[in-house]
């Protein structure tokens, strides 16, 4: 594998996940387990290795508790390619244009735009230095060589010009490099098919067979230079990712992301109770059961076209999840419930899980928030106490209104902390607020227990 990062082992992945996810030990064991499995079918020699199944998982459990971030932070952490897709997008009615394989492809744009984003990097120093060159030849033009060929003038007198052009030069090198020159204004030819932010559009499905448009139009037209006046420090950007863009080997790096899709890429189905059969849904079952055969292929392996070329899909790990509130896992057509061999149920979050979330994950809602004020010097203190009030609270509308999980603790912290975040920085309190069950209690309780009231806030 390309990846130099080395191979996570399970207890690697767990301890990892454990830093954003509280809870779900089973959940995190069995993607760690799949995600390991993976690599090790693919260490696996000779005609063995095929008959290896891969190992998808299902994911069950209520809306809110972690399925989606789990299998978001396994991808990022995998260094991998992800792609998440709502399984019922694809039973739309008059949902045309884009079917299932879309999936792939999307999984194929996103990989090549990470290796692509890697590429860029590895030559960023070099393009730098490129278009530090480029922009010295702006402001001091070279002396040409053809003028002096043609000049009859003395030896010692072109040395002498050149040289005094070299000495500016380095003269003037020296200042673009301490940032003197940062703001002087500078006229340069860009060439005008930008390397990001445009997009040509092709005619409606051609881009789902797999034909790339936009080359093929870029191919076409001829790349214009367009005169741009920036500033030098804009100037050294817009020239540096041209450089960058001519020192990158797209092909290469376009066969480097496919191998990645291939041998790591993970998509997770969300919602795939919506594709099941039974209950009494609306739609017609026939396109859910559709969706379900569309499926089978893709999971099972198979070659997709896309732009970028073909890619199979035999390693690709699939993570489907779903509530499954009405049907069951047993309700999906029995060739893809053979597709995903591994089922795991995530736990409904207690109060106790809540502290945790608001307090320990790297990323915890308290920490954003606390982030957010110290950038207006205003320092955000929880006490303990608060912390269990936003919990119990939260648990509390969880049960009395709607379950949705952790994502409750969203909506009551904006709630909580609406005031504050108004106020901040024209009407500080003072440089320090302290938030405690006190405080949490007169900002909610009344929300609380107006049943109606917190239906729509809360
Ligand atoms: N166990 C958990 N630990 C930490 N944070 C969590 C946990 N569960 C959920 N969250 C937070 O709640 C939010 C929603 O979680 P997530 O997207 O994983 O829900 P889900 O289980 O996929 O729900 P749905 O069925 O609606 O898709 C995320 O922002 C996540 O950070
Ligand atoms: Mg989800």
């Amino acid at each position: 594998m390309s990846l130099n990062k080395k191979e996570f082992t399970p207890t690697d992945i767990v301890n990892e996940l454990n830093k954003y996810i509280i809870g779900q030990t089973e959940a995190k064991r069995a993607v760690a387990i799949a995600l390991r499995n993976r690599w090790r079918r693919q260490q696996v020699k000779g005609v063995l290795k095929d008959e290896i199944m891969p190992n998808n998982i299902i994911l069950i459990g209520p809306t809110g508790v972690g399925k989606t971030e789990i299998a978001r932070r396994l991808a990022k952490l995998a260094n991998a390619p992800f792609v998440k897709v709502e399984a019922s997008k694809f039973t739309e009615v008059g949902y045309v244009g884009r079917d299932v394989e879309s999936m792939i492809r999307d999984l194929t744009d996103y990989a090549v735009n990470m290796v692509k984003m890697e590429k860029t990097e590895q030559v960023q120093a070099k393009a730098l230095a490129l278009a530090e060159e480029k922009i010295l030849d702006i402001l001091i033009p070279p002396v040409k060589k053809a003028q002096v060929q043609n000049n009859v003038s003395p030896e010692e007198e072109t040395n002498n010009e050149s040289f005094q052009n070299q000495k500016t030069r380095e003269w003037m090198k020296a200042k673009l490099k301490n940032g003197e020159l940062n703001d002087k204004m500078i006229e340069f030819d860009a060439s005008s098919q930008n390397a990001i932010g445009m997009q040509v559009l092709g005619p409606f499905g051609l881009d789902d067979m797999g034909i790339n448009f936009q080359e093929i139009m870029g191919n076409l037209m001829p790349k214009k230079k367009k005169k741009r006046k920036t500033t030098v420090s804009e100037a050294r950007q817009i020239i540096a990712q041209e450089e960058a863009q001519k020192l990158i080997d797209m092909e290469a790096v376009q066969r480097e992301a496919i191998e990645r899709v291939e041998n790591s890429g993970i998509v997770v189905i969300d919602e795939i109770d919506k594709v099941a059969g039974g209950g009494k849904g609306q739609g017609p079952d026939v396109s859910r059961e559709g969706v379900q055969r569309d499926l089978l292929p893709i999971v099972e392996g198979t070659n997709v076209n896309t732009k970028y070329g073909v890619v199979r899909t035999d390693h690709v790990l699939f993570i489907a999840s779903g509530a499954f509130h009405v049907s069951k896992p047993s309700d999906l057509i029995p060739e893809l419930q053979g597709r995903f061999p591994i089922r795991v149920e995530l736990k409904s979050l207690t109060e106790s899980d809540f502290v945790q979330i608001l307090t320990a994950p790297q990323n915890a809602l308290l920490k954003q928030y606390s982030a957010l004020l110290e950038t207006e010097g205003v320092t955000l203190e929880f006490t303990k106490d608060g912390i269990k009030e936003i919990a119990r609270i939260a648990t509390e509308v969880n049960s009395q209104v709607e379950n949705i999980g952790a994502r409750r603790l969203h909506t009551i912290l904006t709630s909580l902390l609406d005031e504050i975040l108004f106020d901040v920085p024209d009407k500080i309190p003072s440089d320090k607020v302290k938030i405690n069950a006190k405080v949490v209690k007169e900002k909610l309780d009344s929300i609380v227990k107006d049943r109606d009231l917190s239906k729509y806030i809360l």
